[in-house]
């Protein structure tokens, strides 16, 4: 997946400022950003949700302007709230979305995928307007990765999950990379960020100010660099 030299403005506000990112498959990258950053923005773009008012978006070698709908069937997509049916078992919401997207699951499918996407064995069959936000959005991440796609967004997934959840949801995101998709995540979670992704980029003000690797990188020198990009 990249983004050429991108741009969004609303109106008189710039979103985005010529941004240029390139995943490649199997890649974990960490969005960084505070809040009006352009990091949603970012992602609706990709997902055709936007057009840019300026700039190339490909995403498994399609043209995701030109074609938004043929990119977004490449895409799986995990927001930040996850809707799902309240009456409905976690199975029986991933087989009813899979279906939406075309794919008939069995009973022992879509456990293996809630099992991937770390939904504990006990909560699968009972009913989902019990669960917690955690646990939806181990639904939503396996609601995602049924649906085979090459590119997986993610919206500050862990935002108000307890530590926990966020970490089973971060081997979910590394089985998604593992099945060799490209993962574009939008996180406020830095310390997490090690963990999870390979590199990270620092997006201010619609501006890419920094992008790095994060294998030789401390989570505490993830931090300082957050907060010395973001004080200049
Ligand atoms: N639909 C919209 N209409 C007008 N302005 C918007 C819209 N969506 C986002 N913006 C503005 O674009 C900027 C980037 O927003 P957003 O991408 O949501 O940031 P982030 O997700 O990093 O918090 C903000 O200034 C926001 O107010
Ligand atoms: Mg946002």
């Amino acid at each position: 997946m990249r983004l050429d030299s991108v741009r969004k403005r609303f109106g008189e506000r710039c979103a985005l400022e010529s941004l240029s990112l390139a995943l490649a498959p199997g890649e974990v990258y960490a969005l960084l950003g505070p809040n009006g950053a352009g990091k949603t923005t970012t992602l609706n773009l990709i997902l055709g949700f936007l057009r840019p008012d300026a700039g190339r978006i490909e995403v498994a070698g399609i043209d995701a302007v030109a074609d938004p709908l043929g990119a977004r069937a490449r895409i799986a997509y995990l927001p930040e709230t996850v809707m799902l049916h309240p009456t409905l078992s976690a199975i029986e919401n991933l087989g009813y979305f899979a279906l939406l997207g075309g794919r008939r699951l069995d009973d022992a499918q879509a456990r293996a995928l809630l099992n991937e996407a770390g939904l504990q064995e006990e909560a699968h069959a009972r009913r989902a307007g019990g669960y917690s936000k955690g646990m939806r959005q181990k639904v939503g991440l396996a609601i995602a990765l049924a649906k085979d796609a090459r590119v997986l967004l993610l919206d500050e997934p862990t935002s108000g999950l307890d530590a926990s959840a966020a970490n089973d949801l971060s081997h979910g995101v590394r089985a998604a990379a593992q099945r060799g998709m490209a993962v574009l995540m939008a996180t406020h979670d830095l310390y997490r960020v090690k963990d999870v992704a390979q590199r990270l980029g620092i997006l201010r003000d619609g501006r890419l100010l920094l992008e790095q690797r994060t294998d030789r990188l401390s989570a505490a020198q993830i931090e300082a660099l957050y907060l010395e990009q973001l004080s200049r």
